[in-house]
């Protein structure tokens, strides 16, 4: 038993469960401990965890009301909205990144090693399909000369086991991807023979980026049952990663890791280096969800580069990312998540 201080909603006054679909592209570190500590039932929550398969699925469900609350890569948020005009909108940052890098198979041991081959993807056109060009690019490989090009397969969950396998379902062989946490602790601790290869950190040539978002359909602002099932998510996910990112807690965040994750705790213990990082962990400014600017501002910009804008020339980005009501991000949920937290001790085993 360990006593913590958590900062949660002082009192949640529900009959029962209420349940939230939660779509989701990776198991982060937040939602682990939030869900290993039981934050979600303190919050009145049943939490229904959907992995998703791609994006263009994961968008489409929080458009049509299949997920009630995403977290997925900025990248994508920005590209529907600015260039589709579709309603979806950003309650807040989870995370900056963490352990992205550009994976390889065992016998693929330079960047440069990959010239000729495909590499995999979730959309040749997705933000994380640019930080890989700007990889490539530093290493001399343009994808527009025909250095190496894209295969569309899908989200990390299922690129990860191809790139371990080594092929695609369909026999395709499988030379290297994107990866992102938890996957690259789990690629670092295979056995020696299956060992891939961690050729590049995106750290290493676009820093700081934003990657997870808390992301939402804009109409559920203004739904009088959305909103209240929304704040108390986000102040469950708020009290957790609180809870992460403070070092007293690190063996009961690595163990919730490594339970929700089912991994060894040697796996969980990257992945929780991974997930505290200042830069690219599961932080945000202010350690509150704030987005960060500076890594929006880089994600624009690199997907600019590559011409993944159809927006007039004159369109304002400056403007177009400053919070507000209607706007790509609105912190109002967020606020009321924050404001609604009282602190209190929670009796909690580990
Ligand atoms: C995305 O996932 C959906 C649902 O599993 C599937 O029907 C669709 O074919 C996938 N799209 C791509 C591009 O893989
Ligand atoms: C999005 O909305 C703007 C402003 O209303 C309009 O100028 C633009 O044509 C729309 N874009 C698309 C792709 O619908
Ligand atoms: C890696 O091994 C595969 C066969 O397993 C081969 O097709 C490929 O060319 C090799 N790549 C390099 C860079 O040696
Ligand atoms: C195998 O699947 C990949 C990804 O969908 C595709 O790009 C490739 O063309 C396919 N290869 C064959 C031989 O069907
Ligand atoms: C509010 O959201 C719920 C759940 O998605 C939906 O069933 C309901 O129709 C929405 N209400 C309004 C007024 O849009
Ligand atoms: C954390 O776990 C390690 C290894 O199990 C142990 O040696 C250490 O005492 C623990 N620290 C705390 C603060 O519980
Ligand atoms: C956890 O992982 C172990 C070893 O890989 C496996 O045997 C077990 O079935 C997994 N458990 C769950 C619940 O997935
Ligand atoms: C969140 O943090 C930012 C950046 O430090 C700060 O400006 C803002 O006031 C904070 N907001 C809340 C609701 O705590
Ligand atoms: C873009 O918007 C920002 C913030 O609203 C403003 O300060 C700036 O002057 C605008 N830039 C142009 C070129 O209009």
């Amino acid at each position: 038993m360990l006593l913590a201080i958590f900062c949660i909603l002082a009192a949640v006054n529900v009959s029962a469960l209420e349940t939230v679909v939660f779509g989701a592209f990776t198991q982060t570190a937040t939602y682990s401990v939030a869900n290993q500590l039981g934050l979600f039932t303190e919050a009145g929550l049943n939490v229904i965890f959907e992995a998703v398969p791609n994006s263009t699925y994961a968008y489409a469900q929080v458009l049509n009301g299949g997920y009630d609350i995403l977290t997925g890569t900025i990248d994508n948020a920005v590209n529907l909205r600015f260039n589709s005009n579709e309603t979806l909108t950003v309650i807040g940052q989870l995370d900056q990144g963490p352990d992205l890098t550009l994976a390889s198979a065992p016998n693929i041991t330079t960047v440069e090693d990959l010239k000729g081959k495909p590499l995999i993807v979730d959309s040749p056109v997705s933000g994380y399909a640019y930080l890989l060009r700007k990889i490539l690019e530093s290493h001399g490989l343009l994808l527009e000369n025909g250095d190496y090009y894209f295969q569309t397969v899908g989200s990390t969950n299922l690129r990860y086991p191809d790139l371990v396998a080594g092929t695609l379902p369909n026999g395709t062989e499988v030379y290297a991807t994107i990866l992102t946490y938890p996957f690259t602790a789990a690629a670092e601790t295979l056995p020696a023979a299956q060992r891939l290869n961690i050729l590049s950190y995106v750290a290493d040539v676009v820093d700081p980026v934003v990657s997870t978002a808390f992301t939402i359909r804009e109409d559920a602002l203004a739904n009088a049952t959305m909103t209240p099932k929304l704040t108390r998510f986000v102040s469950a996910m708020y009290a957790a990663n609180l809870y992460l990112n403070n070092p007293a807690n690190k063996n009961c965040s690595v163990n919730a890791i490594a339970k929700q994750l089912n991994v060894t705790l040697e796996t969980a213990e990257l992945d929780y280096t991974a997930a505290i990082q200042a830069d690219t962990g599961e932080v945000s400014p202010g350690g509150n969800f704030t987005v960060n600017e500076e890594g929006l501002m880089n994600i624009i910009n690199v997907r600019q580069e590559f011409g993944g804008f159809t927006v007039p020339a004159d369109f304002n980005f400056t403007e177009a990312i400053a919070p507000g009501t209607g706007k790509l991000i609105d912190y109002s949920i967020r606020d009321a998540a924050i404001a609604s937290c009282g602190k209190r001790l929670l009796d909690i085993s580990c």
